[in-house]
């Protein structure tokens, strides 16, 4: 599995702060894959969704976690970036980030994070600060397979109905 991970903040690409998230991001899921790719943007739309159809279309990853820009302010645009470049909103695993989060902090609602799928990559927001990254994937974590598996057409491992 391979997997993406796009650090957006004007301030780490500056230089002016050091990013941390997005290491946080390849801790979380090195007990599946350390085969990661990693781009930083600044809080642009146009540099952000760039960087989302290259790690999917170009480096064929099979999931791409974003972090930061997820929030209110002015400059927080990801989830507009990441709507742009989707064919198909997954919104159960933004839902299920923020249903967990929500037992953490109340500020969890305020994360206006998607998930969507472009082609067979599934697209993940995730809030900005290393510790909510933690939170955040640990919930999608162990069912991060199936999800790559069903992207690529396999079906067999899903269970239920399947077939009937
Ligand atoms: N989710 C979890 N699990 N833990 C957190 O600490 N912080 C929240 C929220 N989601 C948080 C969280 C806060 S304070 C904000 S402002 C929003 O995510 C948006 O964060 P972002 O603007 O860095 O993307």
């Amino acid at each position: 599995m391979r997997i993406g991970i796009v650090t957006v903040s004007d301030r780490c690409f500056r230089g002016e702060r050091e990013d941390k998230s997005g290491p946080a991001v390849a801790e979380c899921v090195a007990s599946l894959t350390t085969d990661t790719v990693y781009r930083l943007t600044p809080d642009e739309p146009e540099r952000i969704a760039a960087a989302l159809i290259e790690l999917c279309d170009e480096c064929a990853c099979d999931v791409v976690f974003t972090t930061g820009g997820t929030g209110f302010a002015p400059r927080d645009v990801t989830p507009e970036a990441t709507k742009r470049v989707i064919g198909r909103e997954a919104p159960g695993v933004s839902e299920a980030i923020r249903a967990r989060s929500m037992q953490i902090t109340p500020k969890a609602m305020l994360s206006r994070a998607i998930s969507g799928i472009r082609g067979r990559t599934l697209i993940v927001n995730l809030p900005g600060s290393p510790k909510a990254v933690r939170e955040s994937v640990e919930v999608v974590l162990p069912v991060l397979p199936h999800a790559v598996e069903t992207l690529s057409g396999d079906t067999t491992t899903c269970g239920g109905d399947y077939g009937k």
